[in-house]
């Protein structure tokens, strides 16, 4: 049995201990915002936030996560920021990597919000996208920062401004 918070809900499942927390997420948690590329944490498809870092979730066992804090790309409720400015500036080609770089994005800029271009490569690097959309991606990551407001906090994950979740709400 693994206890973990997930998107602000508090999860106990009963699965084999080295499953990786991808597969958790996707088969046993139906969340499947959550993208499996290459499995061996090279591409950054999967990335998701543990305590607020970005985190490879193909590469992590379940048991590494008893007791911490998972956030999906669900938790950001399809009207964030950085949401906004993916669609604003047409960032998507196929889709498929866009989950995993807007979550790297999204713990680069709950950290530093008004981050250089430098900063941006450096933070979004590991993140693979076939189609090359990589241009877009900083733009639009720059277009979220310019809000000048925290555009992520891994503290309110899963929840909205007034404390209920986003399950209560939807
Ligand atoms: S699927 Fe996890 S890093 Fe590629
Ligand atoms: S948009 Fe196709 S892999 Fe990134």
């Amino acid at each position: 049995m693994v206890e973990f918070e997930l998107n602000g809900e508090t999860q106990n499942l009963d699965v084999a201990l080295d499953t990786p927390l991808l597969w958790v997420l996707r088969d046993n948690l139906k969340l499947t915002g959550t993208k499996f590329g290459c499995g061996v944490g090279l591409c950054g498809a999967c990335t998701v936030h543990l305590d607020g870092q970005a985190v490879r979730s193909c590469s992590l066992p379940i048991s590494a996560i008893e007791g911490r804090r998972v956030a999906t790309i669900e938790s950001l409720g399809g009207d964030h920021p950085l949401q906004r400015a993916w669609i604003e500036h047409n960032v998507p080609q196929c889709g498929y990597c866009q989950s995993g770089q807007i979550m790297s994005a999204a713990a680069l800029l709950a950290t530093n919000n008004t981050p250089n271009d430098e900063e941006v490569r450096n933070s979004m690097s590991g993140n693979i996208c076939r189609c090359g959309t990589y241009n877009k991606i900083r733009k639009a990551i720059q277009s979220a920062a310019s809000e000048g407001v925290k555009t992520f906090d891994p503290d309110d994950v899963g929840r909205t401004g007034d404390g209920s979740t986003l399950e209560e709400i939807a």
